[in-house]
């Protein structure tokens, strides 16, 4: 098995606790544990008294009860814990990919949605997502795209970079289309929680397909990436079971203390979900305020979902305006080749942070005095 280089990662590796102003996150404003515990009753108690041993390879029994309180037909049984989604994602990939198998994915994507499928020699075939249609992959290329030899067709809404989300009747048309080519849909659920005001959530793919399977996690809408709690549910237990063998070569089982941890933020969601969202609405405000008096400078889809949206430039290269941006004004900004080749012009910007307001003003800065420069 031959992985490239997770190029995203290995940009955060680089920058993420050294560049003075993050800008392209794609998490929400974290906590403390002492804020968190706060939360739920005698959670600071109960923390004290976790046992460091190893804990159960599925996930908790609490905690895929309260995972499972998440969706509507899943039972703790059809939930299978794992450390982050990123670990979830190989193992879903080990379990039904063989060389010579192809997986649809929406592009741009995460990185390790197509990646890990080639390293096992698998295709990954691109279901291009067009910014001329607010990012929205075309129902008409589907059909073609899941042939004889499709195992999986990937779906990521809301979806990172563009905050591209379908309406809940064109994701059940995206559903109903692979489960007609006996395609399994693996719908990577990460951002949910986070939609825009006034778009309709998406029901869970895992709720609407007994095949298919719903990632989610803590990391992005909880604001709790530290704990690297995620998870799958699907009621295809025979698929969980071959995902648990490659979980085995992995992490095996998850941290005592994390596993605890999450139990409390799905008990507290109300409150951190609340929270979360008054923030992304106030800053999703800015956001937009920022890009539509730009349109001389920028190509701006407004996310329907999720923390981060996918700008484009409207003359030069996103390398150079990030690579600026950091050195002049101490703000990352995430290039789109990171997303592929076919992105130059195009950057990452996140809006789920606390500092969001203050480090859009230093864009702004910088954004004038580039401009000049550049004309
Ligand atoms: C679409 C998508 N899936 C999976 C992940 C991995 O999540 P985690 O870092 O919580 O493992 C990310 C992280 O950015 C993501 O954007």
């Amino acid at each position: 098995m031959l992985l490239s280089p997770f190029r995203l990662e290995r940009f955060f590796a680089r920058h993420e606790f050294t560049a003075p102003r993050l800008l392209c996150a794609s998490d929400g404003e974290t906590c403390s544990v002492a804020a968190l515990c706060d939360l739920v009753p005698g959670a600071a108690e109960g923390l004290s008294k976790v046992r460091l041993g190893y804990t159960d390879s599925r996930g908790e029994p609490a905690l895929r009860q309260a995972v499972a309180s998440l969706y509507a037909a899943v039972s703790p049984d059809d939930v299978l814990v794992h450390v982050g989604a990123e670990e979830a994602i190989f193992t879903f990939m080990a379990a039904t990919l063989a060389a010579g198998d192809e997986v649809v994915v929406p592009t741009p994507c995460y990185q390790s949605l197509t990646d890990v499928a080639r390293s096992l020699g698998a295709r990954a075939a691109a279901w291009r997502c067009d910014p001329a249609w607010g990012f929205a992959p075309d129902m008409a290329d589907l059909g073609a795209l899941l042939g004889p030899r499709a195992k999986a067709l990937v779906l990521n809404f809301p979806h990172n970079p563009t905050g591209y989300m379908p309406t809940p009747g064109v994701f059940a048309a995206m559903l109903a289309m692979a489960r007609e080519h006996g395609v399994r849909v693996f719908s990577d659920e990460v951002y949910r929680f986070s939609e825009g005001p006034g778009v309709p959530p998406l029901p869970a793919a895992c709720d609407l397909d007994d095949r298919a399977v719903s990632l989610g996690v803590l990391s992005k809408s909880f604001g709790l990436a530290g704990l690297r709690v995620g998870w799958v549910a699907c009621r295809d237990r025979e698929l969980l079971d071959r995902m648990a063998a490659v979980k085995d070569y992995l992490s095996i089982c998850g941290s005592a203390v994390s596993e605890y941890l999450a139990v409390c933020a799905i008990t507290a969601r109300e409150a951190i979900l609340g929270r979360m969202n008054a923030l992304l609405a106030k800053n999703r405000e800015r956001l937009e305020a920022f890009f539509h008096a730009r349109p001389d400078l920028f190509h701006f889809v407004s996310p329907r979902g999720g923390l981060t949206a996918f700008p484009g430039l409207t003359g030069g290269d996103a390398d150079a305006f990030c690579r600026d941006a950091l050195e002049e004004a101490g703000v990352l900004l995430l290039p789109g080749r990171l997303y592929g080749e076919e992105w130059p012009d195009r950057f990452r910007i996140g809006f789920g942070r606390s500092d969001f307001a203050e480090n859009l003003e230093k864009l702004a800065a910088f954004c004038h005095f580039w401009n000049t420069r550049r004309t």
